[in-house]
C-alpha cells in the first residue's frame, strides 16, 4: 500500500512556516550525515570535484541534505512522491539562489524514469520507510540503473536491536515491519537486523564498501517513540555500496 497520502499530509500541515525557519531545521538535521557523505566522497571518489558531481537524493523530502551538498557546488536532483515536500524544497534552496531539480514519484515504481547517471545517490532514512519486499528490490533496481560505474549509495537507515520498545497504537511483525493504527493498521517502517541489511544489499548486487552499526543512537522511528531510552529503540547503520560488476 502507498503511504504517498500519509507523507503529502505531514507536509501540508507545514505549508505555513518560512522558508528561512524550515532551511534552518532541515540543515541542522542533515548535518551529521552530510558529513559522512562528504568523508564517502572523499574515500571512494577523491579525484573528481564537488562541481563536478551528479548528486541523487531520494526520498529527499525538503532536501535539507541535498541543500548541504549543492552549497559545495554539486548539481542536486530531489526525488520524492510528495509534492509539497518538493515545493517546499524549491523555496529552501530559492532563498541561497541555489539550483535544484525535482522529481516527484514513487521509488519503488518500475516505471519511474530518471534522466541521468549519478555519482553519488544518498538516502537520508527512506528505506526503512519501505516495508514491503518487491518494493524494496526494485528501490534496489532503481539505484542500480541510476549509479555511474564507479557511483556510491551512502545511506543511513534504522535496523532492529534486541530490544526494542513499543508504545500502545504500534506493533512489530515477525518480518521486522513497525505498524501504525490509524483507523486501521497501517505498516510504517521496516526494522531489519543489520545482518539482514547487510545480506539483501549482497542479494541485490551491491558490494558494501562500508557499514557501520551505531549501538549507541537511538532512532526515533516516529514522535510517539519521543522520550524512550535510546537502548530500546532502534539503532542506526550509515552504509556506502557500490554496483557488483557482473
Ligand atoms: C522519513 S522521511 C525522510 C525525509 C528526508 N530524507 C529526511 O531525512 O528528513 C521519508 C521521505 O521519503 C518519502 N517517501 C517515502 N516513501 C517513498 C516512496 N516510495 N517514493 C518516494 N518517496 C518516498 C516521504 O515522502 C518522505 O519525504
Amino acid at each position: 500500500m502507498s503511504l504517498q497520502p500519509y507523507y503529502e499530509e505531514s507536509y501540508h500541515t507545514e505549508r505555513g512556516r518560512s522558508a528561512t525557519e524550515l532551511m534552518h531545521e532541515v540543515t541542522t538535521y542533515s548535518k551529521g550525515l552530510f558529513n559522512f557523505v562528504v568523508e564517502s566522497k572523499n574515500r571512494f571518489l577523491p579525484n573528481v570535484d564537488w562541481s563536478g558531481l551528479k548528486i541523487l537524493e531520494m526520498g529527499a523530502g525538503r532536501g535539507g541534505l541535498g541543500l548541504l551538498l549543492a552549497r559545495l557546488g554539486a548539481q542536486v536532483t530531489l526525488v520524492d512522491f510528495s509534492p509539497t515536500a518538493l515545493d517546499q524544497a524549491k523555496m529552501i534552496f530559492a532563498l541561497e539562489g541555489l539550483e535544484v531539480k525535482t522529481i516527484q514519484g514513487d521509488v519503488t515504481h518500475p516505471d519511474l524514469m530518471l534522466p541521468h547517471k549519478y555519482d553519488i545517490i544518498v538516502d537520508s532514512h527512506l528505506l526503512h520507510c519501505l516495508t514491503e519486499d518487491p518494493d524494496r528490490s526494485s528501490y534496489y533496481q532503481l539505484i542500480r540503473d541510476h549509479l555511474s560505474e564507479n557511483g556510491i549509495f551512502v545511506a543511513e537507515s534504522m535496523v532492529h536491536r534486541k530490544k526494542l520498545f513499543i508504545p500502545d497504537g504500534f506493533m512489530f511483525d515477525e518480518k521486522n515491519v513497525l505498524w501504525q493504527m490509524f483507523g486501521k493498521w497501517t505498516p510504517i517502517r521496516r526494522i531489519l537486523d543489520s545482518l539482514d541489511l547487510e545480506k539483501e544489499l549482497s542479494d541485490a548486487h551491491f558490494n558494501i564498501v562500508y557499514f557501520y552499526y551505531y549501538g549507541q543512537y537511538g532512532f526515533v522511528p516516529h514522535r510517539s517513540f519521543m522520550d524512550i531510552p535510546a537502548e530500546i529503540l532502534p539503532a542506526a547503520v550509515r552504509m556506502v555500496v557500490q554496483k557488483k560488476q557482473l
